[in-house]
């Protein structure tokens, strides 16, 4: 049976092991995918971003990580988003695991109350796992890039060409840099870092674009310091206007591939073969501090002529596809609950009273801001009907009921059910009958399964008694069953 932890960057040996099934997934069958080093991804997750949060999510099937994924989101804006990756090793797939982790995403998505969840997926070739996984899951593709590469050390033939075809740089000084940004370049610097977010095309992406101060470019450039060396030039004019930049990482702990990240010349900068400048003088830049690398990559978005014929000049070749893609969730109340079962297999439910008749469901509750799935389901059911001191219980069922009159100010209703088996006690929890009532509990009741299906009454979820005769047979799934009603 597979079950989800949350990873602890600190237990050296568990991240490894979490990290080796997130590059296994991520790099099957691409030839040339760049994905963040374990020192990188070690790194900023033992010292968390004061701007963004990082949790590893792992799936373990007898303490083994089998699949992984890597779940962010931002502190200070982009609050309605969050961003997802999950790679599941080739010889683990198709066993529900990718779909597992994704539960656990849309659960604590739910959660944080956002409702966009943004994903990036490297496409080589047709019919791609990744893309007919997302496409199922509903994500709609926002953006397409094209991830391209070019062999190092660069051919020095081509260079010199370009050299040549570029002319000369009128009315511009170009200033290059290795590594933080020095002090008196820090203020353009964070201005271009700006108009490069507002410019950028990311198609239909949702994207809150924040101004950079200086204090937050100061603590960024620190914090990559650690696993990365910059190398950037940036364009003046000769009265000392920023016009450009263009930016490179040698990744610290990667000894084969460089990336070519961002590269903007201003508006009304443009049309003076700056880009090609700006890019060269950084090659020079690149030729002094490579080492080992043997590979620079770039994205250029498809929309971007201008761009690709310029990365064409250069040598770069096309190698993936690099998409974006989005979808956006209903708002749902997120809860925990128990499917209670005693030696003689009899269910514990409680009722509900609504104006149109009562209703017969599970224990459990709301999830409360920064507890875990299980975490909620222990303070419910010890408040509900005071059970406690039971191991971590197999997960059930992952259901996401999207209907009106659920539960008010929401959509609907997301439950991730659990199975408890217990000798039957008397349920008595810690809140008192009027905290009960005042919850809409009005009863608490076992059942035998025969009781159960001889009921017209209402159940939550709607076919409990099929679903329960199902587990008493079959016992619990391999990974939780998705319900919708
Ligand atoms: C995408 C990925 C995470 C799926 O992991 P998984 O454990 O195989 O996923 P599941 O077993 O839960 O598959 C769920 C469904 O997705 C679809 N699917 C997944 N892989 C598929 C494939 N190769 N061909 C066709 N359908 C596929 C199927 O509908 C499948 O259900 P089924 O097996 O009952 O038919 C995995 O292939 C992977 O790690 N790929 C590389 C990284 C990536 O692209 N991640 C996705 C973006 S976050």
């Amino acid at each position: 049976m597979i079950s989800l932890r949350e990873i602890d960057p600190a237990d050296l040996a568990l991240f490894d092991e979490w990290y080796d099934a997130f590059r296994a997934g991520a790099v099957a069958g691409r030839s040339a995918a760049l994905v963040i080093g374990r020192e990188a991804l070690g790194y900023s997750m033992r010292n968390p971003s004061p701007v963004k949060a990082r949790i590893a999510v792992g799936a373990f099937e007898n303490d083994r990580v089998l699949g992984a994924m890597l779940f962010e989101y931002r502190l200070t804006d982009n609050l309605d988003t969050v961003e997802v990756e999950i790679d599941v090793p080739p010889e683990h797939r198709r066993r529900g695991i990718g779909t597992a982790l994704w539960q656990w995403a849309a659960t604590r998505t739910a959660q944080l109350g956002r409702t966009i969840v943004q994903t990036e997926l490297g496409v080589p070739a047709e019919p791609w796992p990744g893309a007919i996984f997302a496409e199922r899951l509903g994500f709609v593709t926002e953006h397409v890039e094209e991830q391209l590469v070019v062999p190092l050390p660069f051919d020095e033939v081509r260079l010199e060409e370009l050299r040549e075809s570029a002319g000369r740089l009128d009315g511009y000084r170009l200033t290059s840099w290795a590594g933080v940004c020095p002090p008196e370049h820090l203020q353009a610097y964070a201005d271009l870092h700006t108009a490069m977010d507002q410019d950028v095309p990311t198609g239909g992406m949702t994207r809150e674009v924040v101004p950079w101060t200086l204090e937050k470019l100061e603590a960024n450039e620190v914090r990559l310091n650690r696993n990365y060396l910059a190398l950037v030039t940036m364009a003046h004019t000769v009265a000392g206007q920023p016009a450009g930049y263009t930016l490179m990482y040698l990744p610290r702990a990667d000894a084969e591939h460089a990336q070519q990240d961002d590269t903007l010349v201003l508006r009304e900068h443009r049309g003076h073969n700056l880009g090609t400048h700006l890019k060269l003088a950084n090659l020079d830049q690149l030729a002094h501090h490579r080492t080992t690398q043997r590979f620079l990559h770039t994205w250029t978005a498809l929309t971007n002529a201008p761009m690709r014929k310029v990365n064409t000049h250069f040598g770069f070749h096309p190698v993936e596809q690099h998409r974006e893609l989005e979808l956006r969730l209903p708002s749902l109340r997120p809860a925990a609950r128990g499917v209670i079962l005693d030696p003689d297999d009899r269910i514990l439910l409680v009722r509900f009273e609504f104006p149109d008749g009562p209703l017969w469901a599970t224990p459990g509750g709301g999830l409360e801001p920064g507890e875990t799935v299980v975490e909620g389901l222990r303070r419910e059911l010890i408040e509900e009907v005071g059970l406690e001191g039971f191991p971590d219980p197999p997960h059930l069922w992952h259901q996401e009921v999207v209907a009106e009159g659920h539960a008010t100010g929401y959509d609907g209703v997301l439950n991730d059910y659990f199975l408890i088996r217990t000798t039957a006690f008397d349920p008595a929890g810690t809140l008192s009958p009027d905290e009960l009532r005042a919850e809409n509990v009005h009863a608490l009741r076992w059942w035998t399964r025969t009781e159960l299906e001889a009921d017209p009454g209402r159940f939550a979820p709607r076919n409990l008694p099929a679903l329960l005769r199902h587990l008493l047979e079959s016992g619990p799934p391999n990974t939780p069953t998705q319900l919708t009603l």
